[in-house]
């Protein structure tokens, strides 16, 4: 049987069995859910087993588990390393959700007519993961796998990946492979799909500014104390300059320029600066001098405040000036920056901005490096065969703006290069209220996986 005729005759059971999984609400980011993270792995070992996995494993590791399981049907050939997380982000602000995060729904709308489930993690990441199971579930149900495969599910990618490390180094032999595969990314839109070629890189960090050692009056000490509050934010202003570049000395010194030719190529992809703004209710857009809005998500580093908090923000008016104010600040950036180095770069920069008169305190968090793969290697051109096939036209390569910090750290420690098959798009809501990922998509993803399989065992030779 086709892949084709299998989806048809299975697509209700694909879709309930993803639901199933989407009611679990595998939180990394808040211990609460350490129970749910739990039944979120034994679910996705059972899936893999299911699936036709003949060896699948629960990986304990200094944080959440990862899932293993692979199947291997002759050593001699390929091995595909397919990288997804079940684990996802938490669902605040709830009271923006039209229906609750993790109660899934199917509804159509104008992007998704035949359909979309609203649920967190619907396309990050467990639609996306999910749809390599039942690949393999049909691959190895009609003996169309044509090569090894195993399969690395981790529980902490929202969270920047602490454990990741700390198992690639230990189990190098393990996740030995030719070529890793991953659905965590987006494409252009239903009509034309693309490849993710190149994701930014990150430095996350968390600043404190530390004023009088207790919250104040804000008429008997106002004008007279430092308010850090009032600093954080001119400390904050002063990070980006009037176009909009990011103004902290050395940030951009390993900034790779892309070539004219390579800006106008990227150009090339359809993309409508109208649409962009409708999407977002928005009467203008923002960024950097010089640069198109997708070449600032996509070759252009940048800096935005996450979060920011201190003094009083419940009902009514309080007249206080507060101790301590806070922000978490996120740096995207670019190949050959290295997170490290910019952490530095930035806390010496934003520490020297603050007056004498209050405490600066900067913590950082993770952080990653970019990465960029060619479009002449035989996984991309397998990758863009199996599009071809199943979208009826060719794949665009796009850099996203997006991060996946492991990808780089495979590449150092596995040698071998990811493949980047994402399915969702931009407007499907990640890691924002009403989540969700088209029926479309999900089954598309289900059909185009055997081909990127099958021509590229083919190519491989
Ligand atoms: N799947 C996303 C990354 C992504 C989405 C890349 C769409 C490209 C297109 C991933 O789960 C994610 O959210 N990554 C984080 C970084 C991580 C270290 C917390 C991100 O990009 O903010
Ligand atoms: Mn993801
Ligand atoms: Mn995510």
């Amino acid at each position: 049987m086709s892949v084709k005729n299998y989806i048809d005759a299975n697509q209700d059971r694909f879709i309930s069995e993803l639901i199933d999984i989407l009611k679990i609400p595998s939180i990394s980011a808040d211990a609460a859910y350490k129970g749910d993270i739990q039944k979120m792995a034994e679910a996705t070992q059972a899936a893999l087993k299911n699936a036709g996995c003949n060896h699948v494993e629960i990986c304990e590791t200094p944080g959440n588990p990862i899932v293993y399981g692979e199947k291997i049907i002759d050593p001699k050939l390929p091995t595909i390393l397919v990288y997804g997380h079940y684990d996802v982000q938490p669902a605040d602000p709830i009271e923006l959700w039209d229906s609750p995060a993790f109660e899934p729904v199917i509804k159509k709308t104008d992007i998704h007519p035949d359909g979309a489930i609203f649920a967190r993690g619907a396309c990050d990441d467990k639609g996306q993961f999910f749809m390599h199971v039942k690949a393999l579930e049909y691959m190895t149900t009609h003996d169309e796998l044509p090569c090894n495969v195993k399969f690395m599910i981790e529980g902490e990618e929202e969270i920047g990946s602490p454990s990741l490390n700390w198992y690639v180094k230990r189990n190098q032999e393990k996740l030995k492979n030719d070529i890793i595969l991953i659905s965590d990314t987006g494409m252009i839109s239903n009509t034309q799909p693309s490849i993710t070629t190149g994701l930014r890189g990150l430095s996350y960090v968390e600043v404190e500014v530390t004023g009088p050692n207790r919250d104040l009056h804000s008429g008997l000490y106002g004008g007279a104390v430092a308010n850090p509050i009032n600093i954080l934010t001119q400390m904050i202003a002063s990070l980006h300059d009037a176009e909009n570049r990011i103004t902290i000395p050395g940030f951009y010194d390993k900034v790779l320029e892309l070539s004219t030719e390579e800006r106008a190529e990227m150009a090339k992809a359809p993309f409508s600066l109208d649409a962009y703004k409708k999407a977002l209710d928005l009467t203008d857009i923002h960024g950097e001098t010089g640069y198109s809005t997708n070449e600032r998500t996509a070759i252009r580093p940048t800096l935005d405040v996450n979060g920011i908090w201190g003094g009083y923000t419940g009902e009514g008016a309080k007249t206080v000036i507060a101790s301590k104010a806070f922000a978490k600040i996120s740096m995207r950036l670019v190949p050959y920056q290295n997170p490290d180095e910019i952490t530095v770069l930035f806390t010496q920069y934003f520490e020297s901005l603050a007056p004498a008169s209050v405490r600066v305190k900067v913590t950082p968090h993770h952080g990653g490096d970019a990465y960029v793969t060619p479009i002449d290697s035989i996984g991309y051109k397998a990758a863009n065969r199996a599009y071809t096939e199943t979208f009826g036209v060719p794949a665009i390569p796009q850099r996203s703006g997006g991060s996946i910090p492991i990808v780089a750290l495979f590449e150092q420690e596995l040698k071998s290069k990811s493949i980047l098959m994402g399915f969702g798009l931009n407007s499907d809501a990640i890691h924002s209220p009403n989540e969700h990922y088209g029926i479309f998509n999900y089954l598309k993803g289900i059909e185009s996986i055997p081909l990127f399989y099958k021509y590229y065992v083919e190519m491989k030779g």
